[in-house]
């Protein structure tokens, strides 16, 4: 179940971006921000709970999308998947939440930025019908370019891949 995160799931959110980013890590306090912010969704998969009374189960992935009132635009700020699980569709389904999560905010599109050397972000981005737009040089270091990517967000269609497509993106 994808699920928006509150502030009960701090320690796993970043733990599991600590896991995730040797580079750019979303801070704790920048999630705790976020998590207060109504245009600033943090989705989450959860794990599965061995029972309901063990502690609570790590978290699978995550997906946070800022987005702006008054601006159509929203932006994919960070995703990531337990190495664990990625591989099982967990990251087209954060990715097709924040898409429906962009949507309800009254966004008509939504773009990312993502390392051009990153091979499995960028199919996943471009499956769900993200285009390039634009590449940054040196954008994550020296040699190291950020492509931006952009999905127009089809207003009636919810759950479903897009129908077409500033600071880092978070980590790249
Ligand atoms: C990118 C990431 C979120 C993908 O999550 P995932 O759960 O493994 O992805 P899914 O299983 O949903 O795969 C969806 C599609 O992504 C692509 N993909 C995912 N992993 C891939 C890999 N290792 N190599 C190539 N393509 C890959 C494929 O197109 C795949 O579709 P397919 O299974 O039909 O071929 C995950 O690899 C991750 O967390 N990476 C580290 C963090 C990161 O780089 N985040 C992006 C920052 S911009």
């Amino acid at each position: 179940m994808i699920r928006r995160a509150t502030p009960d799931d701090l320690d796993a959110l970043v733990a599991l971006e600590d896991a995730s980013f040797e580079m750019y890590r979303i801070t704790r306090a920048r999630f705790a921000r976020m998590l207060l912010h109504e245009t600033r969704p943090v989705l989450v998969l959860d794990g599965v709970m061995m029972d309901g009374t063990g502690p609570r189960a790590p978290l699978v992935g995550y997906v946070s999308v800022l987005a702006r009132r008054g601006v159509t635009e929203a932006r994919l700020f960070s995703i990531t998947v337990s190495a664990a699980a990625r591989g099982r569709g967990a990251g087209r389904a954060l990715l097709a939440a924040a898409d429906d999560a962009a949507r309800s905010l009254g966004c008509t599109s939504i773009r990312l930025e993502v390392a051009a050397s990153n091979d499995a972000a960028i199919r996943l981005y471009t499956a769900a019908g993200y285009v390039p737009v634009h590449t940054w040089p040196d954008y994550y270091g020296p040699g190291q370019p950020g492509v931006v990517y952009r999905c127009r967000l089809n207003r009636d269609t919810v759950t479903a891949p897009c129908s077409t497509p500033t600071t880092r993106s978070s980590n790249g």
